[in-house]
């Protein structure tokens, strides 16, 4: 190996992300109920250009092209979620067998191609009879989650050892019911904190019902973390940056590591957190094998950002360098958050779960995509890993997201994050540039040090 190499641990799990309501389809078909996201896209106004994941990349009806993709890739793991609405229509009781047994016919073929697989139980696509119901926000969600992810690790749990119980539960709780901008778009500050609680304790719920029936199991929780700093060293803007880390990370981070939630936060939040109950905060710190961790970018918070209407500092986002979301383009940020998640919080073993970038792809005439920057984005992310590695930090593993262009949430099909190209019409899948580079990098197990 050449000193301009870098060389990543023997046993490191290269893989891709996705997630079933942006990929999948077939949103009414073969028994499955009707998600929140199904209700919402489906709703004017909500998402750009009116689309919606009915068909997204027909991943129900191609899966096995696409596993093939990602075999021929060279991946070693794949994540996907599974889609709560088609195990359970009603979002408990009845199982749909068809459903589960979609799951399973993918997990066997992951299986064949030596591709291991981790499971999301659930990454945003509620029963909508669930939110009928009152959703998150309300406490018997948790058995129904519960009874959920005992149905599905039963029926998997032979197969598949690696389990996460929630993707980014500050993501359905705040975005959710308080911004209003992803399903089922209410605007409540209080239920999106109450919705946090119960999905917290839901995880917690769920993870010793997860053991039992596999007991070889690594159940961890994914959380959308982004380190934040203060515009200027300024007493206001450092308080605002310490308000937003709350809000964003600490107020996760916290009650899972056993701290309980952070009181400076529960103060500022102005609710009285009466639904929490004995017992539920040592549910939800039922020690994990992993933390998995959605890295995007980091947040700049100024106090003059701080809206009048809801007293509550805004993030700021700077830098020359942002992606199509307008997210800043910050690698180091990944390697600041991973050191605090080891030496801060003592968390056991990391998982990048996801990190990518959306940026604008356009077909050659030649019928190539050359995606330099987001091979670039990648790169970067990657060399910072490796220095958290070397520095003792044990990351395991880093998933891409995502392995396809995809139905992304609000902003519908207008933002590209795949390693693979979809071209939607005629759902042809096409490698971009950034995907053969890493399938170079997972087949060497090391980078190129230069940027
Ligand atoms: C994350 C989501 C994922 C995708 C990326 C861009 O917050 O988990 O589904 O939308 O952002």
């Amino acid at each position: 190996m050449s000193s301009n190499k870098l060389a990543f641990p023997k046993d490191f799990i290269w893989g891709a992300a996705t997630a079933s309501y942006q990929i999948e389809g077939a949103w009414d078909e073969d028994g499955k109920g009707e998600s929140i996201w199904d209700r919402f896209s489906h709703t004017p106004g909500k998402v750009e250009n009116g689309d919606t994941g009915d068909v997204a990349c027909d991943h129900y009806r191609r899966w096995r092209d696409d596993i093939a993709l990602v075999k021929e890739l060279g991946l070693r793991a794949y994540r996907f979620s599974v889609a709560w609405p088609r195990i359970l229509p009603d979002g408990r009781g009845e199982v749909n067998q068809t459903g589960l047994d979609f799951y399973s016919q993918l997990v066997d073929a992951l299986l064949e191609v030596g591709i291991e697989p981790f499971i999301t139980l659930y990454h945003w696509d509620l029963p909508q009879i669930l939110q009928d119901e009152g959703g998150w926000p309300v406490r018997g969600i948790v058995d129904a989650f519960t009874e959920y992810a005992d149905i599905v690790s039963r029926a998997l749990g032979d197969r598949v050892q690696k389990w996460i119980t929630l993707n980014e539960p500050w993501v359905s709780a705040f975005v959710g019911y308080s911004m209003g901008h992803h399903a089922p778009g209410h605007t409540n500050q209080d239920e999106a904190i109450a919705a946090s609680h119960h999905l917290l304790l839901s995880h917690g719920r769920a993870v010793p019902v997860i053991r039992a029936n596999c007991p070889e199991a690594d159940v961890g929780i994914t959380l959308n973390l982004s380190p934040q700093e203060p515009a200027s060293p300024s007493v206001a803007d450092r308080k605002a940056s310490t308000w937003v880390d709350g809000y964003i990370n600490r107020f996760y981070l916290d009650p899972l590591a056993g701290r309980g939630y952070p009181q400076d936060m529960v103060q500022s939040f102005g609710n009285p957190m009466e639904f929490v109950q004995p017992g539920d905060l040592d549910a939800i710190s039922v020690p994990i094998d992993f933390l998995g961790i959605n890295y995007y970018s980091r947040g700049i918070a100024r106090s003059d950002e701080v809206s009048e209407e809801e007293n509550e500092p805004r993030t700021v986002f700077r830098g020359d360098e942002v992606t199509e979301m307008d997210w800043e383009v910050y690698p180091k940020g990944l390697f600041n958050i991973l050191g605090r998640l080891h030496f801060d919080y003592s968390f056991p073993d990391l998982y990048i779960t996801e990190n990518g970038a959306a940026f604008v792809d356009e077909v050659g005439p030649d019928g190539q995509v050359d995606d330099p920057a987001r091979l670039s984005y990648i790169k970067r992310h990657l060399a910072m890993i490796h220095k958290a590695i070397q520095i003792g930090v044990p990351v395991l593993g880093y998933f891409v997201w995502s392995l396809l262009d995809n139905f992304e949430w609000a902003y519908g099909y207008s933002r590209r994050f795949g390693i693979v190209y979809v071209e939607f019409q005629s759902q042809q899948r096409t490698l971009k540039s950034s995907a053969k580079w890493y399938r170079k990098v997972m087949l060497e197990n090391e980078l190129e040090a230069t940027a």
